[in-house]
């Protein structure tokens, strides 16, 4: 089983995008896949068009220990998920602040956890206790790009900050991939980025490129991936064959 952080602190990055659309590509491969929500925004929870504002089971109950992860897991598309909820009032954080070992709940509660060859966690566009879960539970980390002006500032921060989790909480973390998203080879200034990108961080890139879609911005409104919102179009074609790539890096690690 592998478990995998899409994260990066930078906004709207295409974190949830590829967490979902990963995920649904890795299914779509046979692999069985649990999404789990970790941003307080429920971005992936409402982008399968489930009501976040209305759950009564969530991550944070996960969190939390009132539930067991197999209660609040829901089933759509051929994925299993584990949503969030709005938490317009940041009550969450402060709640979850004030437990002990408040850094590994996630990896206490998801310990026994079977049955599945992925589990996904879409993390919040921030440093903190809701990332450090994430990172303190897998072993890797996802980091998506937008191949845009700026897309590596900041980058030294992201990278500090996964060294000091390495040698604080948890010694097995890796970065093991980074995507770039939107990419739009027409344009001078995403080849030259893609280009920075790929000096920066060599062999990590994944050499498939998300590339700008507009049918990857629109299938969340219709509470679909993108495989079933538009099974054709570029953006499905690309997530599909990142999940094949993932999938042949994954297995040259281990070998
Ligand atoms: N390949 C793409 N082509 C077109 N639009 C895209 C693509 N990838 C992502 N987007 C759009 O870009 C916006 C940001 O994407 P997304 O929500 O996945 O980023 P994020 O990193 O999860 O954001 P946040 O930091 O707020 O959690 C969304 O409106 C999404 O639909
Ligand atoms: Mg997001």
């Amino acid at each position: 089983m592998r478990m995998i952080a899409v994260s990066n602190h930078k906004g709207g990055v295409g974190k949830t995008t590829t967490t979902i659309n990963l995920g649904a590509g890795l299914a779509r491969l046979d692999k069985k896949v649990l999404l789990v929500d970790l941003d307080p925004q429920a971005h992936l929870t409402y982008s399968f068009g489930i009501q976040a504002h209305d759950l009564e089971k969530t991550v944070f109950d996960l969190l939390m220990g009132k539930l067991d992860y197999n209660d609040v897991i829901i089933k759509k598309d051929g994925l299993s998920i584990i949503p969030s909820s709005l938490d317009l009032s940041g009550d969450y954080k402060k709640k979850l602040m004030s437990m002990d070992r408040r850094e590994y709940l996630l990896k206490e509660r998801l310990n026994s956890i079977n049955g599945y060859d992925f589990v996904l966690f879409d993390c919040p566009p921030a440093l903190g206790i809701f990332t450090l879960n994430a990172l303190t539970t897998v072993k890797e980390i996802f980091i998506p790009l937008q191949t845009e002006f700026l897309a590596l500032q900041g980058m030294s921060k992201l990278l500090k900050w996964v060294n000091i989790v390495q040698k604080k909480y948890n010694k097995d973390l890796q970065i093991t991939g980074i995507i770039a998203t939107r990419y739009n080879h027409r344009k001078r200034l995403n080849k030259e980025i893609l280009e920075k990108v790929e000096k920066y961080f060599q062999d990590k890139l994944f050499h498939i490129r998300i590339r700008e879609n507009i049918a990857i911005a629109e299938a969340p409104s219709f509470g679909q991936t993108i495989f079933e919102y538009s099974p054709h179009c570029n953006g499905a074609v690309d997530y599909l064959n990142l999940s094949k790539e993932v999938i042949e890096k994954g297995d040259k690690n281990v070998a």
